[in-house]
């Protein structure tokens, strides 16, 4: 509209200057309205730099044109209506800026607002993990033990036929000793093996140690054999060794009947059958009554009703003798339980595949 009345302006200055003059300042003030009201209603610096480049754009603003135009105005009247425009000009840039300062600081008010982090609010807890049922039962084990003397001692998973087998009076035609398919051992390419059993560091441990001697050995073996519910090809162990001038079958018996009691926080019916192994005299297994189906017989127990939890016996002269022990001064006992299969008497765990079988619904339960 300003823009027509200008052209209106010109053509009119050709006729009379003074009537050209109010015009024009009728423009300007008109002009003026508009574009603070047009300032007003603006809601974005987009939209506002668009308002600013339509009045006072460099070459097609109105107002800029206006300006440029009044060259064409005579002398005595371009003084005044020049005044009259550049006023009007600084007039708007302030009201630009000013509006460009208050968009500048709403949007920054509502950025706050919409990006507002409470940085004392507690994060969300990633889920976490638990201790895995065996090593729960492992630590309870291992206290128990401690608060009755024993110390916690670990050996080398990779070992060799001497600690595995030799040094322990294992003969040479022993069949655990025969590889893969055949038995139960599991050798390494270029000699050596992984451990059947943790009776290896009681040949260690009494080599390093003077008796009296009162250990645990918590630790992983592994063996090459079809599993079954009660069986599997990578287990652990927990071995005993006490070692002393008088220690007899006697107090082995007290011993884990007091473990077992204060393990089950009840009294737990054993039974000690006569065994062989070739690192005790005389050896003995050592069963108890099948806590998950209360002794009636289930798959964990093969219906047995008796669940068969360690050997044992009383350490052989010549393991003594390889752990550089005196068998005429020193005498012991050694045992070796299934952590596994006491894990699942407690927990009433009917499978001992479910352990490693990484399946979530078994380990949210421990
Ligand atoms: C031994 O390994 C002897 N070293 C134990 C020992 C130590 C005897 C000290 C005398 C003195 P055995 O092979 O029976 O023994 O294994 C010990 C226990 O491990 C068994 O009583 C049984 O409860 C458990 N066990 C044996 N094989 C498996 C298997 N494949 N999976 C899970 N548990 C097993």
């Amino acid at each position: 509209m300003v823009r027509n009345m200008l052209k209106i302006n010109h053509q009119a200055s050709k006729r009379s200057e003074g009537k050209e003059e109010n015009e024009v300042l009728f423009a300007l003030k008109t002009l003026k309205k508009e574009v603070q009201k047009e300032i007003e209603k603006t809601e974005s610096l987009k939209e506002l730099n668009e308002i600013f480049r339509k009045y006072l754009g460099k070459r097609q603003g109105i107002l800029t044109q206006i300006l440029r135009s009044l060259k064409e105005v005579s002398k005595q009247k371009r003084a005044k209506l020049g005044k009259e425009a550049n006023e009007l000009k600084n007039f708007l840039i302030i009201k630009f800026n000013k509006k460009a300062a208050d968009l500048t600081e709403e949007i920054k008010k509502s950025t706050e607002e919409k990006e507002w982090i409470d940085i004392t609010q507690p994060g969300e807890k990633p889920p976490l993990g638990h201790l895995h049922p065996l090593t729960l039962v492992k630590r309870e084990i291992e206290a128990i033990f401690q608060s009755m003397g024993f110390s916690v001692v670990e050996g080398p998973e990779i070992e060799n036929e001497w600690y595995n087998f030799d040094a322990l009076n294992i003969p040479k035609d022993h069949p655990a000793r025969e590889v893969l398919s055949l038995g139960k051992t599991f050798y390494l390419k270029g000699g050596g093996l992984i451990r059947s059993h943790t009776s290896p560091v009681q040949v260690r441990y009494m080599e390093k140690n003077n008796p009296p001697l009162r250990i645990i050995v918590p630790g992983k073996v592994f063996r090459s054999e079809a599993t079954d519910a009660s069986h599997e090809t990578n287990f652990y162990h927990i071995e005993g060794l006490m070692v002393d001038k008088t220690v007899s079958a006697a107090n082995f018996k007290a011993i884990i009947q007091k473990f077992l009691q204060e393990f089950f926080k009840k009294a737990v019916k054993i039974r000690l059958r006569p065994s062989y192994f070739p690192f005790v005299e005389p050896g003995f297994e050592v069963d108890m009554s099948c806590t998950v189906c209360a002794g009636k017989g289930c798959s964990a127990c093969k219906h047995s009703g008796w669940i068969e939890l360690m050997g044992a016996g009383m350490v052989h002269p010549n393991v003594l003798k390889n752990g550089k022990l005196n068998p005429k001064e020193w005498q012991g006992f050694a045992f070796g339980i299934s952590l596994d299969r006491l894990t699942m008497m407690r927990y009433k765990i009917s499978d001992i595949r479910l352990f490693h079988s990484g399946d979530l619904r078994f380990l949210y339960q421990f």
